[in-house]
């Protein structure tokens, strides 16, 4: 009896810590969907994401944001669903709920601060440490210094951080013009229907390797150390995802990921200096 007894319990034990098991698995990390990770991103920003033409579905969003996005997926135990949507549409849809996140190269702005929850920063090497302007060749020279672009057309993208440095840096009678994308902008540089195109330095690099006969105009916008690195968009008082969020991305700075998602991502983008950018950073680590 006695013995029976103690199967009885211990298998009511088993059977209660096997159930507690299963609904902690299934309640780890609560998303919109259960059991997928949906996470918007505007892919016009190599080499943050951007489309590889070759691929289809899913597999033709790449970049480090894409990287990353496949990590905090694997880290939560959840499927990953990438959604493409403009850039504006990539805020406005997580203030509606309608994605976990917006992973999209943001940089810090007060005004997003006030919007969403923020995660920390994630760091993206060089990307967005100086913003810039890239132009035509045939403006070698000619468009070093803001006064330059009194009367020009400058293009920026919508709800970006380099629209915002065009409206409060360059003279007020430069023609900004805004885009919804990236990619129709530089379409609209080569047909000459902008002068100029203000551009994080990184996305920059990557536009003049791929895209003849455009140039770094010389100049460059002044920004707050605050905008130099990256984060995530979460909806405003989702405080448990944002705090998982953040552990996810300690975790991976830890870990060593970033620089080398960030090369990667680079050479995927096809800029031509991304094995000399590897090689510099070994050097630098030799040097240490
Ligand atoms: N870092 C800039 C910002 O926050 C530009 C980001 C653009 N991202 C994109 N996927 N188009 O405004």
């Amino acid at each position: 009896m006695k013995k029976n007894a103690l199967i009885i319990g211990l298998t009511a034990l088993l059977l209660a810590a096997a159930v507690s098991g299963c609904g902690q698995a299934e309640a780890k990390v609560k998303t919109i969907t259960p059991g997928v990770l949906t996470v918007a991103l505007s892919p016009d920003f190599a080499p943050m994401e951007f489309v590889d033409t070759s691929k289809t579905g899913q597999d033709q969003y790449v970049g480090f944001d894409v990287f990353l996005a496949k990590y905090l997926a694997e880290e939560f135990e959840l499927k990953l669903e990438i959604k493409p949507m403009g850039f504006d549409a990539c805020q406005a849809a997580v203030q509606a709920g309608a994605v976990d996140m917006s992973i999209s190269g943001f940089s810090y702005l007060p005004e997003r601060a006030e919007n969403f929850n923020l995660s920390d920063y994630y760091y993206a090497g060089e990307n967005e440490t100086a913003q810039i302007i890239i132009t035509s060749a045939e403006n070698e020279g000619k468009l070093t210094k803001a006064s330059d672009y009194s009367g020009k057309t400058v293009g920026a993208q919508t709800a970006s951080l380099q629209l915002s440095c065009c409206q409060s840096q360059l003279p007020e009678d430069a023609i900004i013009k805004e885009f919804g994308s990236i990619d129709t902008a530089i379409e609209a540089l080569r047909n000459g229907q902008i002068d100029a195109l203000a551009v994080a330095e990184g996305n920059g690099n990557v536009i003049i390797s791929n895209v003849p006969g455009l140039i770094k105009s010389g100049f460059q916008f002044e920004v707050d150390e605050a905008e130099e690195n990256n984060l995530i968009l979460l909806k405003k008082g989702n405080d448990e995802l944002t705090e998982l969020t953040n552990q996810a991305l300690k975790k991976a700075n830890e870990a060593g990921y970033y620089p080398k998602w960030y090369e990667e991502a680079q050479i995927l983008a096809g800029l031509d200096t991304a094995t000399e950018v590897a090689m510099d950073e070994t050097a630098e680590e030799v040097s240490q």
